[in-house]
């Protein structure tokens, strides 16, 4: 194996897959293994490298699987271990990559340990691998301290004694069905080394980490000064009693030497949404985690200024570790960027899906979202699509609110409909039953029109978002991988223009007016209509042979 195929992840297109809303096999109105090796060619033709498939363990589902309760197993409504296997080796005969999600800091309240911590009590080793404190107050009726669930509501939750009286509390960062690990207990680690090497053994080629900057918590730490608690909010003040502490680091040295123990090494991407790039960068040194979600790419306003620090940002902060930068515009819990970039404000705060307010001019948005795919796949280092993203989809807004199932939903008390919006399940074909998702339905309710934003519908067809998404994954790997991004002298404020080498440029209008473009002799690839040959309408990207 040469080194430039053991760094296949630095510069790959890893394509995510939502599986209960990908492609349902079994017509149960839920996405599943089978769906999905159908619609493994599909994955091959669009031009992308490896797939990330989210949570697909045993699970009650309440917070989208992100709630495990058996980490070595599958749900059956997904699929079985024999399944996934076939699925694994079907994708590597396609030349694809699968990496999993492993949900480290926190299991299901099913969990088979949880239902041991409950019932052997205070002070037990079964207590011992989660959270559990006394409460305060005469009768310990008061939680722990003050912190928040960024869910909403409190972080704790108030357990009953298999005699019925009150008990201890348990500590939760995310919903109340998702109890926190104690990570100070070498049970807990010892146990997820092990669920790494099962899927390694398996033939996963690496895994995406949850929460990667949790795990690590200072329970004694003290009450905490909030005013809105938002979903995935980054930590905002210094050493924050449970996000991005030191300590994690140590674990991850441990991962790693799991992973470099396989030939090819295993990958593992972080999901850690932590800032300023330098404590990020932390998480990419050489003997911890390979990459990282750019959030703060995904966070920009679509204006050259943002974009443009964040890209200088993270490449150079990135590079001091040796770390390619990534980047994203789209996953499951952020709303989806045709929606987001047809807002008049574009930069999305916390990152978070279903809190955005006021009106939407979704064509403005699907332009932009063009031009960002093409911004986007031309920046050095690696990136990721979201499922549906290469079909313009954009965040369902009205969905039902008795279809609602993210729990925030009911933690924030009904003033936040929480990320569903961008899990409905997707169109793959223009009529049809669920518009060919499956043949029973679909889990949440897909809006009329969905099919005319089909995969049949925008298969062929030379100005879909989907052909131009194969047309840019295609040409992508012409780019010179190992070129820098240079930036070019713009013409205009609002312009974004680099080169990557001698020969390939990328010039994108962020700006109301058209714009000159720079010298060059072709182009290779443009997200809308050109005026003429020179002239760069708004919100339009052009990929040049220079
Ligand atoms: C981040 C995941 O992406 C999100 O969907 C989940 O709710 C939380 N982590 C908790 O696991």
């Amino acid at each position: 194996m040469t080194q430039a195929s053991r760094d296949w992840w630095r510069d790959a297109v890893i394509y995510q897959v939502y599986i209960r809303s990908f492609a349902d096999g079994n017509g149960d109105g839920e996405g599943d293994i089978a769906g999905l090796r159908a619609r493994l060619p599909y994955l091959r033709d669009l031009g992308i490298d490896a797939l990330w498939i989210n949570p697909w363990y045993p699970s009650p589902l309440n917070d989208g699987g992100y709630d495990v309760a058996d980490f070595r197993d599958i749900d059956p409504r997904f699929g079985d271990l024999a399944q996934a296997k076939e699925l694994l080796d079907e994708a590597h005969g396609l030349g694809l990559k699968v990496l999993l999600d492993i949900v480290p800091n926190h299991s299901s309240w099913d969990h088979q340990w949880f239902k041991e911590a409950l019932a052997a009590g205070p002070g037990s080793p079964e207590r011992a691998r989660y959270i559990f404190r006394d409460g305060r107050g005469p009768d310990g009726a008061l939680p722990p301290n003050n912190w928040r669930s960024v869910f909403g509501g409190p972080a704790w939750e108030r357990v009953t004694d298999p005699d019925g009286t009150p008990g201890q509390w348990y500590f939760h960062i995310f919903d109340v069905s998702q109890p926190d690990f104690d990570w100070e207990n070498p049970e807990v680690r010892a146990e997820f080394l092990d669920i790494l090497r099962f899927w390694f053994d398996l033939g996963v080629d690496g895994f995406r980490i949850d929460v990667a900057h949790g795990m690590v918590k200072n329970m004694n730490g003290p009450d905490l000064p909030y005013d809105e608690s938002g979903l995935l909010d980054r930590p905002s003040i210094a050493d924050h009693p449970f996000f991005d502490r030191d300590g994690v680091h140590e674990i991850y040295r441990g991962w790693r030497e799991v992973a470099d123990s396989y030939d090819p090494p295993k990958l593992y991407v972080a999901e850690a949404w932590v800032e300023p790039a330098e404590r990020l960068a932390r998480y990419l040194r050489d003997d911890e985690l390979h990459s990282a979600f750019n959030f703060d790419y995904l966070k920009s306003a679509w204006t050259a200024a943002d974009l443009r620090r964040s890209i200088d940002d993270s490449v150079s902060t990135l590079a001091s570790v040796g770390a390619p930068a990534t980047w994203v515009l789209e996953n499951h819990d952020v709303e989806r960027v045709v929606t987001r970039y047809g807002r008049e404000v574009t930069a999305s705060g916390t990152g978070h899906a279903g809190k955005a307010k006021g009106e939407v001019d979704v064509e403005l948005g699907t332009r932009r979202a063009r031009a960002a795919a093409l911004l986007m796949l031309a920046l050095p280092g690696g990136a990721y699509v979201y499922q549906g993203q290469e079909l313009g989809l954009p965040e369902v807004l009205d969905l039902p609110e008795e279809s609602l199932q993210d729990p925030v939903w009911e933690r924030s008390g009904h003033t936040e409909r929480g990320r569903d919006g961008c899990r409905v399940p997707l169109p793959w074909a223009t009529s049809g039953s669920s518009y060919g998702f499956g043949s029973g339905g679909s889990w949440l309710p897909q809006p009329d029109g969905w099919g005319e934003l089909s995969v049949e519908a925008a298969d062929g067809e030379p100005a879909s978002m989907l052909s131009l998404y194969r047309d840019a994954l295609r040409l992508r790997r012409s780019i010179p991988s190992v070129e820098p991004l240079a930036w070019i002298d713009a013409t205009a404020e609002d312009v974004l223009a680099f080169q990557r080498g001698r020969g390939f440029a990328c010039v994108v209008n962020l700006g109301a007016a058209p714009v000159e473009l720079p010298a060059h002799r072709e182009v290779i690839l443009a997200s809308g209509p050109l005026d003429s040959d020179s002239r760069l309408p708004a919100d339009t990207a052009v990929w040049l042979a220079v």
